[in-house]
Order: structure tokens, then sequence, then C-alpha cells
């Protein structure tokens, strides 16, 4: 288990001072100006090294991503735009971070800027977290007074400005092309990529778009040393890692710990165990709901990391982990998110405007018993059509969940036709 004084994010074990001050007393903005003296290459080294890959979901390589941008200016500013819009169902670790640690933020926006060249950069933040947004602003505010961010930040000689945007509630907008198409003033819809954001991004400039918590360790990794960071989890799946734990848990939470920790270590150290008893457990969404559910017994032992968790058919995405014990509904939950996807498409390709509501109403029947057999494996191929086959992951996230559910819940799925065509139970309501 990870112990407190290796925690980045303080606040998760108790200090909820969260003003410049408490930040400065916990080693925040301790010789900024001499990590940006050691210049944008051995930054970007570092960052390589520490082996982090992106907190958004995908868990892209986050030095490599630096990398991608010109070295150079050829007359284009470049820009560093920070994912703030966390929306994925399930996920609340980067308000964790802008509620309590917003200076650690806001460091690694500097720090990272400078690393890739860009003079500004914005934080594009969820519409509906408002105290997170005003806990923000004030520790920006309390930033530009210090002279930690504005012109010569930190007196490093370099001037760095730090926008808050606000976005207005549409979950495809964390897609990083449709957030810098709305960041613009247009209608949030995602670009087709290539380009990516590194070569057009906002404004058509270069721009790399990072996760709160992504840009949130910068500044730790670089004082501790990327070694200090590699040391935690597995090789390729290094670092703490913020846990989102909800469901079925006695005690649901928000945790930092180390990468690979084993699911059942994670629930029974911090969540007091599974509601009922481990027996009791049915089923999880290790990543947030754009990923496959798991059964029950088949996780207690699973690796909490990006490789291991393609083991038992899943993935880490944002770690956010919603614990279904046996009391639950599955198919009803997977109907919920199938209805979540639905509303949410942008409508802008075929296979996902028109798939997110085929799938959505066969699942309506499918929670009712109403379906036949066979529309099981119909559903299935349909899945398999969006998946791949659209602009954005949109589309793979509205099919993968349904590919869980029947993968690993099939027999129920089938009970449930079979029992209500004997009549032997009443039509379940779906919502
Ligand atoms: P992706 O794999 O397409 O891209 C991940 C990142 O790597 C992007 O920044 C992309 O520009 C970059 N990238 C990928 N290939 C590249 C290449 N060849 N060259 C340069 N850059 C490259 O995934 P995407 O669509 O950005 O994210 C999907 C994930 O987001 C899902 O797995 C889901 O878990 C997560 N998600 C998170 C949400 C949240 O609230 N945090 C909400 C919804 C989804
Ligand atoms: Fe829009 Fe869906 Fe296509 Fe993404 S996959 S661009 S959300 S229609």
């Amino acid at each position: 288990m990870l112990k407190d004084q290796d925690r980045i994010f303080t606040n998760l074990y108790g200090m909820h001072d969260r003003t410049l001050k408490g930040a400065k007393a916990r080693g925040h903005w301790d010789g900024t100006a001499k990590i940006l003296q050691n210049g944008r290459d051995w930054i970007i080294e570092q960052m390589k090294a520490s082996g982090l890959r992106g907190r958004g979901g995908a868990g892209f390589p986050t030095g490599l991503k630096w990398s991608f941008m010109p070295k150079e200016s050829d007359g284009r500013p470049a820009y560093l735009v920070v994912n703030a819009d966390e929306s994925e169902p399930g996920t609340c670790k980067d308000r964790e971070i802008m509620r309590h640690d917003p200076h650690t933020l806001i460091e690694g926006c500097l720090i990272a800027s400078f690393a890739m060249n860009a003079h500004a950069c914005f934080i594009y933040i969820r519409g509906e977290y408002i105290r997170e947004r005003e806990a923000l602003q004030a520790a920006i505010d309390e930033a530009y007074e210090a002279g930690l961010i504005g012109k010569n930040a930190c007196k490093s000689g370099w001037d760095f400005d730090l926008y808050l945007h606000h976005g207005a509630g549409a979950y495809i907008c964390g897609e990083e092309t449709a957030l810098l198409e709305s960041l613009e003033g247009k209608k949030g819809m995602p670009r087709m990529k290539p380009p990516f954001p590194a070569m057009a991004g906002v404004y058509g400039c270069p721009t790399t778009v990072n996760n709160v918590e992504s840009i949130a360790v910068v500044p730790t990794i670089l004082r501790r040393g990327p070694e200090w960071f590699a040391s935690f989890g597995r090789p390729n799946n290094t670092g703490t890692k913020i846990f989102g734990i909800s469901g079925h848990v006695n005690n649901p939470c928000v945790v930092e710990e180390a990468m690979s920790i084993s699911f059942e270590e994670l629930i029974d150290k911090h969540c007091g165990g599974i509601r009922g008893g481990w027996d009791n457990l049915k089923a999880v969404i290790p990543g947030g709901s754009s990923v496959p559910c798991v059964r029950g017994e088949n996780m207690r032992d699973a690796v909490m990391d990006f490789d291991a968790l393609r083991d038992v058919g899943s993935s880490l995405g944002t770690a956010a982990i919603i614990v279904m014990d046996k009391d639950t509904d599955i198919i009803k939950a997977i109907w919920r998110l199938s209805k979540f996807y639905k509303h949410e498409s942008c409508g802008q390709c075929t296979p996902c405007r028109e798939g997110t509501g085929w799938m959505m109403r066969v699942m309506d029947r499918l929670v009712r018993g109403e379906a036949e057999v066979e529309e099981i494996d119909m559903l299935f191929d349909v899945t398999k059509q969006v998946e791949g086959h659209t602009i954005c992951a949109l589309g793979d996230a509205s099919a993968w969940p349904i590919q869980g559910l029947i993968r690993n819940f099939r027999d129920e799925i089938e009970d449930r036709i079979k029992a209500q065509k004997t009549g032997r139970v009443s039509a379940v309501a779906a919502e």
C-alpha cells in the first residue's frame, strides 16, 4: 500500500488547506524557476523516463505526446489545453484535485507549457463543476498575485497566462477535438484525426491536450525524480494513480494508490470490503462507463493497471471503479449506459448516430425480457459494426459495455427472455 509520504495529492489524506500558503507548506511551488532552468528537452526526457501514461483514460505516454510539439516556433503560437471536462460516468478524480489541490495543477500547467514552448494554457472545466471552478479561479488569482504565473512567471523570464474556460454540459466536449472546437466557440463536434492536435489544435495552432491528473503530477515527478515515480507499479504501468470507487462497497471513496495494486487490496484497505462480503460481488466496471464490465469472480485477483486489465477483458480507462453486488439488475445497469451514449452522441457519423439508438432500443427490450434469444447475437453484431467505424471514441464506448454484458452475463439475459415467455416473471419496467 502507498505510504502517506508518497502521495502526491495531499488532500486525499486529510490536508484540506488549498490556499497558496497551504500548498507551499506542502512543498508545491518550491524551486519552480530552477526546474524551468533545466530546459525543455530535460523536462520532456524526465517525463518520458517516469513512464507516465495519460490519466484521461486512453493511457497514451505523456512525455512522448509532448515531444510531438514543434521544437521551434513556425510563427504560430503553441498552446497547452488541460481537459478538465471530467464527465465519464463513475469518474470524479479530477474534481478532487481541483477542489483541494488546485496549486499542484497550476504549477504543472506552467512547467508543461514551458516544456512545449507555450505561453498560454486553457483549462476547459466541466460546466457542472461550479465549486471546483471557484476553487481553481481563486488559486489562479493567488498565483498571478504572487508572481508565480503571468509576466516573468516565478522570476524565470518566461511569460505565462492561464485561462479557465467553462464547458456547458455536453459529454462529447471531453473528447479532445470536440473540446477544441468548443473552446473556439463552435459546436462541440469531434474532428477527424490525423491531424493530431500537436500539428493543428486550437485555432489551427500546435496544441497538446492533457488530462488534469496527468498535468498535476508533473511538478512532483520533476522534484522527486522519474525513478521515484517509476518505482510504483510495474514497467509500462508506472506511478501513483487516483482511483474512484463507487457502488456497492462499504465505503465508496477516491484514493491515490500505487498503480498495479490488486483489486482485492484496493477494496479491502480503502473501501472496507464489498457490501455483504466478497461472495456477494456480481460485477465490476473497472475504468468508467466506457469499458466492459467483468464478472466479480474474475475481478478479485485482478491487477489494476493498463495492461493487466486486458487479461480480464476490460481496461483501466479513468480508473473509476463501479462495483455491483448481487442485488444489481446488470442488464438494466448497462441499458442505462446505452441510454446515456445515445443521448450524448453528437450525431455527426451514421454508425454512432443510428447505432446508439438501435442498441438502446434492443437493450430496452432485453431489460423487459421481451426480445428473442437470437437478438442477443444480432445486438452483438451491431456493436461490432459501430466499434472502430466512427470519428471518435464515443462509438466504441457505446459498444463495449454491451459487449461486456453479452460476454459475461448472456445466461442472465437468456433466462430473463425465457422466464418472460413462460410468464414466470412480470415485465421489469425500464425507466
Ligand atoms: P486516443 O487513444 O485516440 O488518444 C489518446 C491521446 O493520445 C490523445 O490525446 C491523442 O491525440 C493522442 N494520440 C493517440 N494516437 C496518436 C498518434 N498516433 N500521434 C499523436 N498523438 C496521438 O483516445 P481518446 O479518444 O482521446 O480517449 C478515449 C478514452 O477517454 C477512453 O478510453 C475513455 O476511457 C476516456 N474518457 C475519459 C473521460 C473522462 O471524463 N476523463 C470521458 C470519456 C472518455
Ligand atoms: Fe459524434 Fe458519435 Fe461520431 Fe463521435 S462517434 S463524432 S459522438 S456521432
